[in-house]
């Protein structure tokens, strides 16, 4: 259900999503966002220290989710994790700690920059069992039932056609899979002022 949107303002949220993201990757989360994010979004959303303790500053200070995903259910050493929308891959990377070298964790993210930056975080920790790939969670580039748990952290709000994101997830997913999904949701109309901005998708 991709809502009552036009082509064209369509089109636009999508490059102003892109062109926020790429940004962000360029000069860091900083003043882009209205919630706490990089070192001190992580020590506010209570990852568990033990996963994250030696992971260098750029790792930390790329951190842009909304929540914790790992609060939401365990995951198990040896399964195959999905990331979506991963960012700078703070989260993918913690779920490759979880899974440990029997697992994999794999980070996808519609912002080329994004996924740049995934990479060169990956590149100062040692971890062997992550890939990070440009992909959109519309049109997941994973065969059927390749995951035991997808994660996403700030993403599908952001997402046009969120009945199809949630069908790809599944799609993905192993039988009885598990979905852990933190994200900001509309508990309230928007003013009518504000609720046909183009801009309001990705401010
Ligand atoms: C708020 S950031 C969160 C990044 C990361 N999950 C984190 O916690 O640091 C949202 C991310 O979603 C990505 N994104 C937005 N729409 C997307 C889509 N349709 N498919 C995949 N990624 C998307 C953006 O490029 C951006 O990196």
């Amino acid at each position: 259900m991709e809502s009552n949107l036009t082509n064209q303002e369509a089109a636009l949220i999508r490059a102003g999503i892109r062109g926020k993201y790429s940004q962000v990757a360029a000069s860091g989360p900083g003043a882009c966002f209205r919630y706490p994010t990089g070192e001190e979004g992580v020590r506010q959303q209570h990852y568990p220290p033990e996963l994250i303790r030696d992971f260098p500053a750029p790792v930390l200070a790329s951190f842009c989710g909304v929540g914790n995903p790992f609060s939401l259910g365990p995951i198990y050493s040896g399964e195959a994790v999905l990331d979506i929308g991963c960012g700078g891959g703070f989260d993918t990377l913690v779920a490759a700690r979880l899974v440990g070298p029997g697992g994999r964790a794999a980070g996808i993210d519609v912002t080329g920059e994004m996924i740049e930056q995934a990479r060169a975080n990956l590149a100062l920790v040692n971890l062997q069992n992550v890939s990070f790939r440009v992909g959109e969670a519309e049109a997941l580039p994973f065969p059927d039932q390749d995951f035991d748990v997808v994660i996403s952290n700030g993403v599908f709000n952001l997402t046009l056609d969120k009945e199809l994101a949630l069908k790809e997830a599944h799609r993905v997913l192993k039988p009885g899979g598990r979905l852990l999904l933190a994200d900001m949701v509309l508990v309230a109309e928007l003013p009518p002022e504000q609720a046909g901005k183009v801009e309001n998708w990705y401010q």
